[in-house]
């Protein structure tokens, strides 16, 4: 069995994607033409060669101008649908999906309809594929607090679906201080929290998403590298980072995949986690960041394994169906270990 089979054949849990960022160039063309939306494109090989960036501004002018084409129900359910049918593909068994209100709620699209779109699709996944999925409220930073107040009350009557709260877009000149009076709302609704942190930002913005929001897990986080003392915090704490390879790469965090630091972090004892943020605009899903990885760093069949696992444990997943998933990548590490 080669590394590559090894990768697909391991169930595997997805802790950091934007559903917004898992539009096709073929859904966003097929959209906008239902529509009647002009998009500044030919066809679909210019959208698909506009996906060039400079960093993770350039990246995101694209993302919220794509997400227009976005307009009813049908349209978050095919959106959603189409990502889980690559969740079965690639035996992703659990997923944890962040999706941003304010970018529809802004454009004049209710709470409601993007919400039924997505159960919709995650109920049908659930029971003709098996898959698992939670939903994450993610805050634009790019916006005042004031907005993110507003959307937690406009979200009330849909809690009941949704597992977590993130913050995400433009971090730059957003730290998670600015935050710091929803997320002790949300916390004290007994909600769990993630953070983007460290992807473009410094290291304070990370002890700031741990200290002053008491996040769960750090999204991306892979600045910590620059802060030894913040390096001993993750480890001790074991507070998990969902890394973003080709996200890293296509945003020119890293310059070079053989540059990325995910390898170094695991060996320091950090819980690294693989997913793909946006993998429709970055070039890979889950799979193709993992197999990245492993051609640029030499990641060996273990390391590997424990990539993996640590996307179970790190996901927020009750007790017994994290052991239950580990027994069974166990048993597939171990038919590969013996050949
Ligand atoms: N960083 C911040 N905001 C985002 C990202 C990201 O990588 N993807 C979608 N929104
Ligand atoms: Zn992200």
């Amino acid at each position: 069995m080669s590394l590559t089979t090894l990768i697909h054949q391991l169930p595997k849990a997805e802790l950091h994607l934007h559903i917004e960022g898992t539009l096709t160039p073929e859904l966003m063309w097929c959209l906008a033409d239902k529509h009647g939306i002009t998009l500044p494109y030919k066809n679909i090989e210019e959208i698909r060669q506009a996906y060039l960036f400079e960093d993770l501004q350039s990246f995101l002018d694209l993302y919220y101008a794509g997400a227009d084409v976005l307009r009813d129900e049908d349209d978050f359910f095919e959106l959603m649908w189409a990502y889980l049918c690559r969740c079965n593909e690639q035996n992703i068994v659990h997923t944890e999906v962040m999706f941003d209100p304010q970018t529809h709620l802004h454009r004049g699209i209710e709470f409601g309809v993007f919400m039924s779109g997505f159960t919709r699709a995650i109920d049908k996944a659930k029971d003709e594929f098996g898959i698992s999925v939670y939903l994450i409220l993610s805050f634009l930073r790019h916006l005042p607090e004031s907005d993110a107040m507003e959307t937690l009350h406009i979200a009330q009557p849909y809690l009941d679906k949704v597992h977590a709260f993130g913050l995400d877009s433009s971090e730059l000149g957003h730290p998670p201080s600015k935050f710091e009076r929803v997320f002790t709302r949300v916390r004290e609704l007994g909600f769990k929290i993630v953070a983007h942190a460290g992807e473009e930002g410094p290291p304070s913005y990370i002890w700031e998403a741990i200290e002053l929001l008491k996040v769960d897990r750090i999204d991306h986080g892979v600045r910590c590298q620059e802060d030894q003392a913040l390096l001993d915090h993750l480890k001790e704490h074991q507070i998990p980072l969902t890394v973003c390879p080709l996200s890293n790469l296509k945003l020119c965090v890293v310059s070079d995949m053989k540059q990325h630091n995910i390898k170094w972090l695991l060996e320091q004892g950090l819980r690294v986690t693989v997913n793909s943020d946006d993998p429709t605009y970055f070039g890979g899903f889950l799979n193709e960041n993992y197999q990245a990885i492993v051609e640029a760093l030499d990641i060996s069949a273990e390391q590997l394994k424990q990539l993996v696992v640590n996307s179970i444990v790190s996901s927020f997943l009750p007790q017994e169906d994290q052991t239950r998933i580990i027994t069974l990548i166990e048993k597939i590490y171990q038919a590969y270990a013996i050949e």
